[in-house]
């Protein structure tokens, strides 16, 4: 189905992208902000500086007075810890579908049970903006994985990292002071590596299944917090993971690394997959070994603004078939949550903690390793 009519919520960095999204396939757009200046920003530095021009079709509204209604899709572009409560209500205008930023929520998993009750009641389909995982070059490498027999064999191990240095992010936010002024610097509004960088852990998790390893279920984390009294973030976040079916593997984000490096291996018995974001530049890449043989190349040319374009194409797609059966489908977005609120629990406590995906998404599915072992 065709998306024509998208209303999209938070007028900062993303909501810009998905404006200019949006219109590259032809829908109109209204563009909301609780803030004035955000409203005034866009039309005036953020759009032309990343886009060329102002598009004067997009309709800028405060979000007082937005309209509500008639929507094909909502799109929350806001703060993490703001994400449910403006969901459940956009869920309630009945669009075709709620798609979410990451990270879905806060690790506290607020509102979470009343946002996939909305969704059931109103069958809304809501995804969550992993746009990597429904990119070009991972889904090359989805499909080299699938036919893994014929590649690189069974999957030994399964490496993510997303390592990059913020500082970008506030060069293009000049009215932030830092990490204080926004959810950035606070790991419990969603900020930190953890959050920030959840596209690592949401491609493992992504290539995990593909590969028919599973979900994670055991979970050992050691972060590095930054905590002056004011920020309260990790800088570093460090996964060792393990799934249900016995895979093994790590992911790597932090918020410190230049130049940065966003990068997959999946190691198999008879070779390896690469997947490389920025390889070039312009160009994110797929890498395939089989058998020790010469390394192939394959080079997917884009742009960031046409992973936001591709990502809207994905959802017509999912809402022509089965929304539930997309890599960005709510469940998936609430598995990372839980990894990732397993990880700041294994970090504080410095031990293992395992997730019981029969608990549901919230905090009780979550247990420390010494714990279950003392109960057994
Ligand atoms: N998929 C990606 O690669 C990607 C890239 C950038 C940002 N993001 C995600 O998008 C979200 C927003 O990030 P950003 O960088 O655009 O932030 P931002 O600070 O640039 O913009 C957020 C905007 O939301 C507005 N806002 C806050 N509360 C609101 C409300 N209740 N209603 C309407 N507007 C409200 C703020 O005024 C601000 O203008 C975050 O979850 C972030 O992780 C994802």
């Amino acid at each position: 189905m065709q998306l024509q009519k998208v209303k999209i919520l938070g007028a900062g960095s993303i909501g810009n992208h998905f404006s200019h999204a949006a219109r590259t396939i032809g829908a109109s757009v209204d563009l909301c902000d609780i803030d004035q200046q955000a409203l005034q920003r866009t039309k005036e530095q953020i759009y032309p500086a990343r886009y060329g021009s102002w598009d004067d079709s997009i309709n800028l509204h405060s979000s007082e007075e937005a309209p509500k209604g008639g929507y094909d899709l909502i799109i929350i572009g806001t703060p993490p810890d703001t994400h449910n409560k403006l969901a459940i209500e956009a869920i309630k205008e009945k669009p075709k579908a709620v798609l979410i930023e990451k990270p879905l929520c806060t690790p506290d998993f607020h509102l979470v049970e009343e946002l996939i009750n909305t969704s059931n009641e109103f069958n809304v389909p809501v995804f969550v903006g992993y746009d990597h995982v429904v990119g070009m070059a991972s889904n090359y490498a989805s499909d080299l994985a699938m036919q893994s027999k014929g590649n690189i064999g069974s999957l030994t191990t399964l490496d993510v990292e997303f390592r990059e240095y913020w500082g970008g992010i506030f060069n293009a936010h000049p009215w932030l002071d830092g990490p204080s002024d926004t959810y950035l610097g606070y790991w419990q509004r969603g900020g930190g590596a953890s959050g920030e960088h959840s596209h690592a852990l949401n491609l493992w998790q992504h290539f995990s299944r593909v590969f028919g390893c599973g979900r994670v279920v055991e979970v050992s984390a050691m972060m590095e917090y930054m905590n002056d009294g004011k920020v309260d973030y990790d800088s570093i976040c460090l996964l060792n993971l393990r799934t249900e079916n016995g895979l093994c593997g790590r992911v790597v984000q932090d918020v410190v690394t230049e130049p940065p490096r966003k990068w997959a291996r999946m190691q198999g018995d008879q070779g390896f997959i690469e997947w490389h974001c920025g390889y070039q530049p312009g160009c994110d890449a797929v890498l395939l070994n089989q058998s020790k043989n010469k390394t192939q190349e394959e080079l997917f040319p884009k742009s960031r603004p046409d992973d936001f374009v591709a990502e809207l194409r994905h959802i017509e797609k999912s809402l022509e078939t089965n929304p539930a059966l997309s890599p960005i489908a709510l469940h998936r977005g609430l598995d990372t949550m839980l990894v990732i609120a397993a990880a700041h629990l294994s970090a504080r406590k410095s031990c293992s903690v395992i997730i019981d995906y029969s608990k549901g998404y919230k905090l009780e599915a979550l247990d420390l390793v010494v714990r279950k072992m003392e109960r057994v």
